[in-house]
């Protein structure tokens, strides 16, 4: 039978992986359901958001739940990591800001708050998701391609919107070019941030990292799995233009 020490040991860190690994993915997800709907004028994606951005919540507690449990519930040991690791401070903050947009997630507090300051208050996911991003970074094992994988994939999110902001036309944002240009503007950058980030905190040296860009060794490189998620959402775009054409162009619309 399994002893208590053997579940924290056993069950525990791996809860700790998938929760916090899940909660990216969700957070990210969430980012992508603006440029999605905007960009395949797919405008049914825009209620799976909230569902996305409580999702994203509730596998960031489950996370810090699993955390607690781990360290069982020594809160001083607690309270040291919080304010001795950077990763941990940074996480902690990410949490709360992730705890704040889910309480201000219902009907009744956008009522409360405003439309317009509610808006400015959800905005700041652009704050929280790259702290949890930064935590993953710097954990200990984070040494394989997928956190510098989730860091082009919240790159390209994060500017695309740069783009669409400021392209005068908006609809040049939504292009197959600016698709393209975007995801291969964003891939270069995802592999020189993975050689500067892995030489920096890990020492690792730069050239081997650069190779590894062209072994499958380790698996498909973050830089490749960037630019192929570029290079299929840009595909699925074009798929989905005539369709979209026709649909706006439909007599009954
Ligand atoms: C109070 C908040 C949090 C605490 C105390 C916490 C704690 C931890 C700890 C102890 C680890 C194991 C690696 C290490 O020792 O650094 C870890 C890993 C991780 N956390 Fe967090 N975390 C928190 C919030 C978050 C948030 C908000 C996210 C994402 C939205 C997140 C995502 C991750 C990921 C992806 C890993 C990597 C898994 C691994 O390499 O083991 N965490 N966290």
């Amino acid at each position: 039978m399994a002893t208590g020490g053997g579940f924290a040991h056993s069950v525990l860190p791996s809860l700790i992986y998938f929760s916090g690994i899940w909660a990216l993915w969700a957070l990210l997800a969430c980012l992508a359901v603006t440029p999605l709907s905007q960009i395949g004028v797919w405008r049914s994606l825009v209620w799976v958001r909230r569902m996305l951005g409580v999702g994203a919540l509730v596998y960031t507690l489950l996370h810090v739940v699993a955390y607690v449990a781990i360290r069982h519930a020594d809160w001083a040991t607690i309270a040291c990591e919080i304010v001795g690791r950077w990763s941990i401070a940074w996480a902690t903050l990410s949490t709360l800001g992730l705890c704040v947009l889910g309480l201000t997630s219902t009907d009744g507090a956008v009522r409360r708050i405003g439309g317009r300051r509610w808006k400015r208050l959800q905005r700041t996911v652009y704050v929280w998701s790259p702290l949890g991003l930064l935590h993953f970074l710097l954990s200990p094992l984070a040494v394989g391609p997928l956190p510098f994988t989730m860091f082009g994939c919240l790159l390209w999110l994060l500017a695309w919107r740069v783009l669409a902001a400021t392209s005068r036309q908006s609809r040049r944002a939504h292009s197959i070019p600016a698709l393209l240009g975007l995801s291969l503007v964003v891939a270069a950058l995802t592999a020189v941030f993975e050689i500067v980030w892995l030489d920096w905190v890990h020492d690792l040296p730069p050239a081997s990292i650069a190779r590894a860009n062209f072994e499958l060794d380790l698996g498909l490189s973050a830089t490749w799995s960037v630019l192929l998620i570029g290079v299929a959402l840009t595909i699925w775009v074009r798929g989905r233009a005539p369709k979209a054409r026709a649909r706006s162009a439909h007599p009954m619309r």
